[in-house]
């Protein structure tokens, strides 16, 4: 039995299957080792290492990444198909906690167009699949591609024949980034509510941020009785990419009066794992992405910079220590303030009297006029130059 009420929610990534998906984000073998191992140390409960029957090269990733995961769940994904399955399997038996993650399309669109089968054969495939899965491995995951565009009594009977068949987590992905918040809830509460066996699953979210509502959509998800997060780091995956972990799991963390839900988490590895996969996918992170981007912790102007010299919490609502980043940064550009300019001219080594900081700081504001970053050279420079003139 299924407690929903329970306010952990499980993690389970899948940066090296569907954020590998994201074009040029490939990772080779000893990349996939390396992500594999940040994961773990950030605490992740599932790892989907990647799609077993894709390429040799898959193969070989998802075994070793189950022969070296210690603590987490490893994952292949597998379609609806025996050798798929079989393949999975092949690869995740190694782990100490393997899982198959099998799925099928359950909208009309994709049965029609894609798989060209109809609702009834769709169900029996769910049937058989789901049954191989579970005759080889006790931990099974079924998804129902593109379920925010199924039909809503579809679902469900697709859903009840899984957890029939033996799943024991039911992913709903919005595959396509349709969903909003609401109606992303409401198909997990209305899911959840009319399957008669959905005690005995957990239902997982899966958001993809086509409409940049990903994040919002997993959080509407948990609410409305999802206990299983898939996502990916920095929010790489497909198209417009996946909902990123760091922004739900700081989400419950700084909002835990809201969002009374825990994760395992440790917050302090964000950085480093957002840095290791930016790195090794030489895919950037946005300077203003939330939580890990360059100028998540960064303040210009004036105002804000005074008050973060005073308190921190003023302009911040988290600490950049509490995601494993050293300090936040006092950003040096024509918004800036005395009190600002006069911290950097301490770090700096300065300290100027009043007549030589006021004309520094008249030139330092006309050279940020003039150029867009200012960098501890130019002030550097500027000092210099004033302490030559021989003010006081
Ligand atoms: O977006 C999606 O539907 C998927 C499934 C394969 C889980 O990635
Ligand atoms: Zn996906």
């Amino acid at each position: 039995m299924t407690d929903r009420t329970t306010d952990t929610v499980l993690i389970f990534d899948t940066t090296l299957r569907d954020g590998e998906q994201s074009p040029g984000c490939s990772m080779n073998l000893e990349e996939k080792l390396q992500v594999a191992a940040q994961l773990e140390a950030l605490g992740v409960d599932i790892i989907e290492a990647g799609f077993a029957i894709a390429s040799p090269g898959d193969f070989e990733a998802v075994s070793e990444v189950s022969r070296q995961c210690e603590r987490a769940t490893v994952a292949s994904l597998a379609r609806a198909a025996n050798a798929d399955i079989e393949r999975a399997w092949e690869a995740v038996r190694h782990a100490r906690r393997p899982r198959i993650h099998t799925f099928i399309a359950t909208s009309p669109l994709h049965m029609k167009v894609k798989l060209n089968k109809t609702p009834e054969e769709t169900i029996a495939a769910i049937e058989r699949t789901v049954a191989l899965a579970r005759s080889l491995c006790p931990d099974v995951e079924w998804s129902a591609e593109d379920a925010t565009r199924s039909e809503p009594d579809f679902l469900c009977r697709a859903v009840e024949t899984a957890i029939r068949a033996g799943a024991r987590t039911i992913n709903l992905p919005d595959t396509v980034g349709y969903a909003t918040p609401e109606t992303y809830a409401a198909m997990f509460r209305d899911v959840i509510a009319r399957v008669p066996n959905a005690d005995q699953a957990v239902f997982s979210t899966h958001c993809h941020n086509d409409l940049g509502l990903g994040v919002a959509n997993t959080l509407a998800a948990i609410a409305a009785g999802a206990r299983q997060v898939e996502s990916t780091i920095n929010g790489i995956g497909e198209r417009a990419g996946n909902a990123a972990i760091e922004e739900i799991a700081m989400a419950m963390k700084v909002r835990h009066d809201v969002m009374p839900f825990r994760t395992n988490i440790v917050a302090t590895e964000i950085t480093r794992a957002s840095r290791l996969v930016s790195g090794i996918t030489g895919f950037q992170v946005q300077p203003n992405k939330a939580i890990v981007g360059a100028n998540a912790f960064a303040h210009e102007s004036g105002i804000h910079q005074d008050g973060m010299l005073k308190d921190s919490s003023t302009y911040e609502i988290m600490t950049p220590e509490s995601v494993g980043l050293t300090k936040s940064s006092l950003v040096m550009g024509k918004h800036s303030g005395r009190a600002a300019f006069r911290q950097k001219l301490e770090e700096l080594g300065y300290e100027l009297g009043d007549n030589a900081f006021q004309d520094a700081f008249a030139r330092f504001k006309e050279l940020a006029d003039a150029k867009k970053a200012i960098f501890d050279e130019d002030i550097l420079a500027l000092v210099d130059d004033e302490v030559l003139r021989g003010h006081d």
